[in-house]
This record gives C-alpha cells, sequence and structure tokens, in this order.
C-alpha cells in the first residue's frame, strides 16, 4: 500500500451524451467494460484506490467486484452535479498526502504517462498537477482548454469558452494529483457560476493559479488521452486500443494477413509464428500456441489451441482445446467443453458439441458428433451422426480406438462401438457393437433384372392418370359455374 498516494475515480456520472441510457462505464473495449481499464492500472501501480458510483451504481459496483474482490473502495454520488462534486463525495475515504483523481471514461491511458505525472508533482512539490495534449481539432470531442492568460492558468469547459482553439492548442486530459491539505481547503470554494451550472474539478487548477501555487503540467499524446463521451469516440478507443494489442503480438512474431479487419480481445494470447487471417476474431479467453493457422472468418470464443493446429476457414469455436496438430474444417462449428486430440481431423461441415476426440481420429465430412467420448485412430465416415437426445435428456455414445464407423450411420445413443469394431455404411446402430465385430443395421438390397424400364413406365402412367384427374376436376367446376 502507498500512503503518500491514493486514488479517487470518478464513475458516477450519467453518461447523457451516449444516448443508450447504459452508464458507458459498463460499455466494452476489446471485451473488458471501460471503468476496469483505470482500475486494473492503478491496481498494477499499487495505488488504493476509491470509486465515486452513481448512476447505475448497482451494475458498475458489481463489474468491479468481477475484477477487484475487497480491494476497492466505494464511494457515492447521489446526484450527479459535475466532477467537482463527485470528487468532494468521496472525502470521508481522504488520507494519503497526494490523491490521484482521474476520470472514469480514459481508458487508454498507460502506465508510464501516471509515472510522468506522479514524478513531475513530486519533484515540483505542485499543488495540483494535471495531464495536457495538444489538439486544435474540435471534431474530436468535447474537452476543457488550458488557457494561459496575464500569467494566470484555468481550464475552460467548452461550454464556456469562447476564444479561438488555435490559441490555447491543449486540452485537459482529467487525470490530476492534488495535495490533500490544498484539496480540503479548497473544495468549498467551487461553484456552480457555468453554462452547465455544474461544479467543475477543473476550477481547482484555476485557484490554485489564483493564489500563485505551484501547478505540475505533464503533456502526453493526444490518443492516449481520448476521453470517451459518446458511441463514436467508443469505437475510436477501441479502434485503437485493437491496433495497439495487433501491433504488440505482431512484435512477437505473430502474422496477421489483414490486420486491419482482425477482432482481437485484451487478454488473448497467441504464439510465435502464427498466422491470423482476415476478418478472424479472436474473443475473450482464447490462446494459441505457436505456428498456427487460423484462417479468415474464424471466431474462436474461449479457446485453448495448442502449437501446430490449423482452423481452415468459416470455423466457430468456443470453450473448447483443440490439441497439438489437430486440423479443423473449413466451415466447422466445435463448442461445450469438446477437446479435438492430438493430430485428429475434423473437416468440413462439421458439428462436435461436448465430445472428446482422442489422438489420430478423423471425422471429416458432414457429421454430427454430440454427446460423445471417441477415442484414438478412429476413422467417422462422411454424413454420420450421434443421435444424441431422446427428447428429455442428453445420451451418451462412445467409440473405443481404432473404430471404423460407415458413412450415414445414425448412432443412436446410449451405444457404445468397441476397440477395432466395424460398422456398414447406411447402419442405424441402437445396440453395442463388441470389439473387432462388424455392425450392419440396414435391409439387404434386392436387385431386379430388368425391372428399370418397366418401373419407369408405371411411373409414367401414374403421373398422367394424375394429371387426367386434375383437368377433368377443373372441367367439372367450370360446368358447374356455367349451369348456375
Ligand atoms: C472532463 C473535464 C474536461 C476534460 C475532460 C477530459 C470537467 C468539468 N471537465 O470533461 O476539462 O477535458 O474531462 O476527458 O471535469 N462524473 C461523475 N459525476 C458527475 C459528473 C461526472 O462522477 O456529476 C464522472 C463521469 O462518470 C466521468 C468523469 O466524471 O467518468 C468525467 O465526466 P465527463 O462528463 O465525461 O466530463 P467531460 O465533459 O468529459
Ligand atoms: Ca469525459
Amino acid at each position: 500500500m502507498n500512503k503518500k498516494l491514493q486514488a479517487v475515480i470518478l464513475a458516477a456520472g450519467r453518461s447523457s451524451r451516449f444516448k443508450t441510457g447504459k452508464s458507458k462505464l459498463l460499455e466494452q473495449i476489446c471485451s473488458r467494460e471501460m471503468i476496469i481499464y483505470p482500475t486494473k492500472l492503478l491496481e498494477k501501480l499499487e495505488i488504493p484506490t476509491t470509486i465515486v458510483v452513481g448512476y447505475q451504481k448497482e451494475q458498475v459496483v458489481e463489474v468491479i467486484k468481477k475484477y477487484h474482490k475487497d480491494s476497492i473502495n466505494f464511494a457515492e454520488q447521489t446526484e450527479q452535479l459535475g466532477t467537482g462534486h463527485a470528487l468532494l463525495c468521496s472525502k470521508e475515504f481522504w488520507e494519503a498526502d497526494d490523491i490521484l483523481v482521474m476520470n472514469g471514461d480514459t481508458p487508454l491511458i498507460p502506465e508510464w504517462i501516471l509515472k510522468k505525472l506522479i514524478e513531475e508533482h513530486n519533484k515540483q512539490d505542485a499543488e495540483i498537477s494535471f495531464i495536457k495534449a495538444h489538439n486544435t481539432d474540435p471534431s474530436t470531442g468535447a474537452y476543457g482548454r488550458v488557457v494561459r492568460s496575464e500569467g494566470k492558468i484555468r481550464i475552460v469547459e467548452p461550454k464556456d469558452f469562447s476564444g479561438y482553439i488555435e490559441d490555447h492548442p491543449f486540452i485537459n486530459s482529467g487525470i490530476y494529483i492534488i495535495k490533500k491539505n490544498f484539496l480540503e481547503k479548497t473544495i468549498s470554494q467551487i461553484n456552480n457560476n457555468n453554462n452547465s451550472n455544474e461544479f467543475y474539478i477543473v476550477d481547482l487548477i484555476g485557484l490554485a493559479s489564483e493564489k500563485g501555487l505551484k501547478i505540475g503540467i505533464v503533456q502526453a499524446p493526444f490518443d492516449l488521452m481520448r476521453g470517451v463521451n459518446t458511441l463514436k469516440e467508443l469505437w475510436a478507443a477501441e479502434h485503437i486500443k485493437r491496433s495497439e494489442l495487433i501491433k504488440y503480438w505482431m512484435e512477437k512474431g505473430v502474422r496477421f494477413n489483414v490486420a486491419q479487419n482482425v477482432h482481437i480481445d485484451l487478454d488473448v494470447e497467441i504464439g510465435p509464428g502464427t498466422t491470423i487471417g482476415s476478418s478472424a476474431q479472436l474473443f475473450s479467453g482464447t490462446r494459441i500456441g505457436a505456428n498456427c493457422e487460423i484462417n479468415s472468418f474464424c471466431s474462436l470464443i474461449n479457446c485453448i489451441v495448442e502449437d501446430n493446429v490449423i482452423i481452415h476457414t468459416h470455423c466457430s469455436l468456443s470453450n473448447s482445446v483443440i490439441k497439438e496438430g489437430a486440423q479443423v474444417g473449413p466451415f466447422a462449428f466445435i463448442k461445450g467443453n469438446s477437446v479435438i486430440g492430438k493430430n485428429s481431423h475434423i473437416g468440413s461441415f462439421v458439428e462436435v458439441k461436448n465430445s472428446i476426440i482422442g489422438e489420430d481420429s478423423e471425422a471429416k465430412h458432414l457429421n454430427f458428433l454430440g454427446d460423445a467420448e471417441i477415442g484414438n485412430k478412429v476413422t467417422i465416415g462422411a454424413g454420420t451422426i450421434t443421435c444424441n437426445n431422446n427428447g428429455y435428456e442428453k445420451l451418451k455414445t462412445k467409440i473405443e480406438d481404432e473404430a471404423f464407423i460407415g458413412s450415414s450411420n445414425s448412432l443412436v445413443a446410449p451405444v457404445t462401438i468397441g476397440k477395432n469394431a466395424f460398422t456398414a455404411a447406411g447402419s442405424v446402430i441402437t445396440e453395442d457393437v463388441p470389439e473387432k465385430a462388424l455392425g450392419i443395421a440396414r435391409s439387404r438390397q434386392i436387385n431386379k433384372p430388368d425391372y428399370a424400364p418397366k418401373i419407369k413406365e408405371k411411373i409414367k402412367h401414374q403421373s398422367s392418370d394424375k394429371k387426367n384427374l386434375f383437368i377433368g376436376a377443373i372441367k367439372t367446376t367450370e360446368s358447374t359455374q356455367t349451369t348456375e
């Protein structure tokens, strides 16, 4: 615990510019809620943190607790009267010498910038310090501007600003370190005489300057200091974050064929030598090994993919494990805690659900394998399915090592196919097939010599009889109508 420094995150605002009705702090960036970016950063720097909550506080607290257990304090702002008022609501928690205050909606800020601010604040022994960024493009969003005049400095909010942006090219990033003594003395001097009728935290800077007190200022790149007030800004922030992630993995030896359209989440991991195809989507919890190919239009959610795996195009994988050297797809659907064994091959239009498949096995064409346990070196023919559902419950199919299942089989669970057994194509297997046995479950074929022309003739007559009947029916209706 850092006794000298503590943090307060402001997260009580109504998010009215989002126009979604939901607190923006719950919106996700690369599958992580926006509020978790500053909380994780402060946790990493071991700075004890208090979060001011208000609007949708239950949901905001719930999300934070999911990531932080009991290590964070919560203060409440019941009425949203502005950022200065939000900070005041955390007063009972102020105990360190310095208080680092952050807006909850600046998710891109990296560790090094916060460290630089802390360093500058200490070096200057400032009463208040803040981070500014250069930005003269008002279309990038609404920010308070750093205005200097007659040797004084203050932050002027967009609604109150009337000067030329080019004359005041720096914006306030919404991150401050304030000496507790100064804060306690000065916070009551903030008023709401402005065009928003809100109590602005930024007025503390103007007040410090008026009193001739020391102000520490650090400059940072604008992109990293972006605030997120609208859905448009959320999109921009996510775009930047995702580019950062992709560049990070490129540096670790991952090749992205079309990097600009890959979706990748924060906690995804990828091994060196792996190639990620165009429009691949790698969602939270996914870990991919080395030298894999994840081809285009694949979606992986919470999957473990070991080394040297090939996922062909258009596959959807979730909550499953693909072991070393296996191949999946194209157009395969693997889900529900399935495991595809080492060097096994799941081919095109195959669905695997809640099934364990051993090593060197293959199911390459048009299969459904549900609730199945399949051994090593098993071959499953084209079009074969497990019938795992009796209308009430899911039932198991077991296929032991080196069994060969013919094409177009229906394996009606519960059923076991023994080791080295063989089933004939087209079988509906309802009973266990013992080890090394051949299971045939279909009616025997009969060939009738020279019967094909006869059957064709018969069908022709039948269809012309039907046609005559139909025409007759129309004529009868017509004549009935004319006699009336
Ligand atoms: C704020 C700054 C602005 C700065 C910008 C940087 C003020 C008055 N302005 O503006 O100078 O350029 O950040 O991104 O501070 N909040 C509360 N309670 C409230 C109001 C807001 O907790 O009553 C929280 C919000 O949830 C949010 C943070 O404070 O996380 C900032 O509020 P927001 O309305 O986004 O401030 P900006 O207008 O962006
Ligand atoms: Ca903001």
